[in-house]
């Protein structure tokens, strides 16, 4: 197989999806950027190496307003009314009126709702002696906390998460279309409904009478905007974080065994996960403003650049032994919830119940273990997440 030219990503590796980081390591051998292809996703450039990825998080030539270079996706404006497709300054202002909802003082403040919905999954996963792990607790949890706190406890989860994997993960442009609309349409109803509902005290509300100091109201458009992001990153991620954590500390009994005989390893080990099989495995789409130069490759205005949060995870010159997953390492630096302006928002929330859902499943599990051989589990496609679909343990 040659790295010449443009190289078709599928085709690089044994089963790119399963596993990635082969495929990574060979790329970032040969530069840091690459011109890439899939199938889903068409050319594009591909950013590999940890210094260069970081400094791109960071870059404003990088646009994320994908409007500006893609006047088709015009149909899908709604949804680009968000802080992550945004620069400055509307993002800047997007961003401001919710900040104050997530910092980690507010975040901590959520500690003991995030344990009783914890200590309630595995209550009920508990008598059973086995479960998917995704289906139990993974996803339910961070799903629970994100509706509560925007306020939509009866949101029809089934159906958002079928949208909102197919939006993240597509299997094809009219299953996508038939998504996103059928999205818009849900959020638009819901927000009507909390409208017209007496204001209580959550998120939405908030969000519905907000006046930001400049007395700037959120637009109908960029207000399902924001409740789209923020329930999709609630959908899509923290879910991935406890599913690929728990199944690198299963597959590494010497680090399980560590982590159970001194929990004063828990934080480190959260962030190890996050570095070692992060949830998001490319940053989100980022278009050249102008024509620009990143590592030697020379990107023309308006090309699309994704920027692999997964290969700069794993790039030795930044951690040693990259392949090895390590409670004990310093992951300062570490790339899986980005860097830069849109470096994540729910970062606190999302530690806060990674670290809740491990040390409460180690302390009520002594002898939870895999119950599918690591070969036999099947990854969600697309670049974007890297999850798995189930994740059978015994207990
Ligand atoms: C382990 C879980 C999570 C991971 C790994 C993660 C990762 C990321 C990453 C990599 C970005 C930047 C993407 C880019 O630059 O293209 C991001 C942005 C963002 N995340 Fe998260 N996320 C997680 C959980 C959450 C949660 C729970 C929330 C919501 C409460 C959230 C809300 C956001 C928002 C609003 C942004 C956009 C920030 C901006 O554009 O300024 N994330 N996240």
């Amino acid at each position: 197989m040659s790295f010449i030219g443009t190289v078709d990503l599928h085709a690089a590796g044994e089963d790119f999806t399963a596993d990635p980081y082969p495929v990574y390591a060979r790329l970032r051998e040969r530069g840091p950027v690459h011109r890439v292809r899939t199938p889903e996703t068409g050319e594009m450039w591909l950013v590999v190496g940890y210094e260069e990825a970081r400094a791109a998080l960071a870059d404003p030539r990088l646009s994320k307003n994908w409007l500006s270079v893609m006047p088709d996706g015009a149909e899908l404006a709604g949804f680009a009314s968000h802080m992550l497709d945004s620069d400055p300054p509307r993002h800047t202002r997007l961003r401001k009126l919710v900040a104050r909802e997530f910092t980690p003082r507010r975040v901590e403040a959520l500690r003991p709702r995030v344990q009783a919905i914890t200590d309630g999954l595995i209550d009920a996963m508990l008598p059973h002696g086995a479960a998917d792990l995704v289906d139990a607790l993974a996803f339910p949890l961070p799903m629970t906390v994100i509706c509560e706190l925007l306020g939509v406890p009866d949101l029809d989860r089934e159906a958002f998460r079928g949208w909102s994997n197919e939006i993240v993960g597509p299997t094809g442009p009219d299953a996508e279309a038939a998504a996103v609309t059928a999205m818009t349409s849900y959020l638009v109803e819901l927000i009507e409904d909390k409208r017209c509902t007496a204001p209580r005290d959550d998120l939405l509300s908030a969000l519905i009478r907000t006046r930001d100091e400049d007395d700037d109201r959120l637009s109908p458009e960029e207000l399902v905007g924001m409740a789209f992001l923020l329930l999709v990153a609630g959908h899509e991620t923290t879910v991935n974080l406890i599913s690929n954590g728990m199944l690198a500390l299963l597959r590494h009994p010497g680090q399980l065994a560590a982590l159970r005989a001194d929990p004063g390893l828990l934080d480190g080990a959260v962030e190890e996960m996050l570095r070692y099989d992060g949830p998001v495995e490319t940053a989100t789409w980022r278009f050249a403003g102008e024509t620009l130069e990143i590592g030697g490759a020379r990107i023309t205005a308006g090309e699309p650049v994704l920027i692999a949060l997964a290969s700069g995870d794993r790039d030795p010159d930044r951690f040693p032994e990259p392949d090895t997953f390590d409670i004990r390492r310093r992951t300062q630096g570490h790339l899986a919830f980005g860097h830069g302006i849109h470096y994540c928002l729910g970062a606190p929330l999302a530690r806060l119940e990674g670290r809740i859902a491990v040390r409460t499943l180690l302390e009520r599990c002594p002898d939870l273990a895999l119950a599918a051989a690591p070969t036999a589990l099947t990854w969600r496609p697309g670049l974007l997440i890297r999850g798995v679909h189930k994740l059978p343990v015994t207990f």
